[in-house]
């Protein structure tokens, strides 16, 4: 296939589109994501964490729905994908879709467990419950913001790499496979 047809699938030089496109919109979903919780720690009962504080459960939904399509894609995809540069990219990469799943899980989870009438778009999909809440379901719901954060450290991390690999002139400039028609240069450490 021509670098400059579309190709759904990944292939070993570069991400397809479906996995190109799960890759950029969540990290735009994930951006405003942060965006709702730093407003909801540092800029409490103002109108701006109003509206966006106000987003916060129902963009996780989304984002819990969107991990799990892509973890099931790049399953689906494994054997030709792009090949990891390094065994810790490859550690990198899985710790970010273990918090991109896991976060949002104990998110929802503590919301069912409290009780409280969860209902995005107005769908029952919680619809609470008398009689007080679940201990087991809500006890791990402190863990959701430190793995929260720490799922941002990981992806200023991973940003961060991305910018290194463009720098070394014997690596592989990576974003060449998960942007643009380019094919990537040969690499030089692999
Ligand atoms: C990938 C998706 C998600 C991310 C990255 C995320 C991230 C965060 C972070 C970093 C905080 C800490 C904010 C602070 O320190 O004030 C937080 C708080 C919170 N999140 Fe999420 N969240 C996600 C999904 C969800 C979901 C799906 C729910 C529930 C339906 C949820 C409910 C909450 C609640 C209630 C708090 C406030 C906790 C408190 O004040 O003790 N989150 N979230
Ligand atoms: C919320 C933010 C982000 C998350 C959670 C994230 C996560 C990931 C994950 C899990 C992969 C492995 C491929 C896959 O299965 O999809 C990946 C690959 C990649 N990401 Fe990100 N990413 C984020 C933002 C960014 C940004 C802003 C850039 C650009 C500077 C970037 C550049 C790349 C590149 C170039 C690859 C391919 C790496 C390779 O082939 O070894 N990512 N990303």
């Amino acid at each position: 296939m021509s670098a400059n047809q579309t190709q759904l699938h990944d292939s070993p030089a570069r991400y397809g589109t479906l996995s190109r496109f799960f890759h950029w919109s969540m990290a735009a979903i994930l951006a405003w994501q942060f965006a709702t919780a730093l407003a909801h720690l540092q800029l409490e009962d103002t109108a701006i964490e109003g509206f966006l504080w106000g987003t916060h459960k129902v963009v996780g939904l989304l984002l819990i729905i969107l991990i799990v399509l892509r973890g099931l894609w790049s399953l689906h995809n494994r054997g030709h994908r792009p090949a990891s540069l390094s065994l810790m990219a490859k550690l990198g990469h899985l710790a970010l879709y273990t918090l991109m799943l896991v976060v949002p899980a104990i998110g929802l989870l503590r919301q069912y467990g409290s009780g409280r009438a969860f209902e995005p778009f107005g769908l029952p999909l919680m619809p609470g419950f008398e009689g007080g809440s679940i201990g087991w379901m809500t006890a791990p719901g402190v863990l959701h913001s430190w793995l929260g954060w720490l799922l941002l450290v990981l992806i200023v991390g991973h940003i961060a790499m991305v910018y290194v690999h463009r720098r070394r002139p014997r690596d592989e400039d990576v974003l060449a496979r998960m942007l643009g028609n380019r094919q990537p240069s040969s690499a030089g450490s692999r």
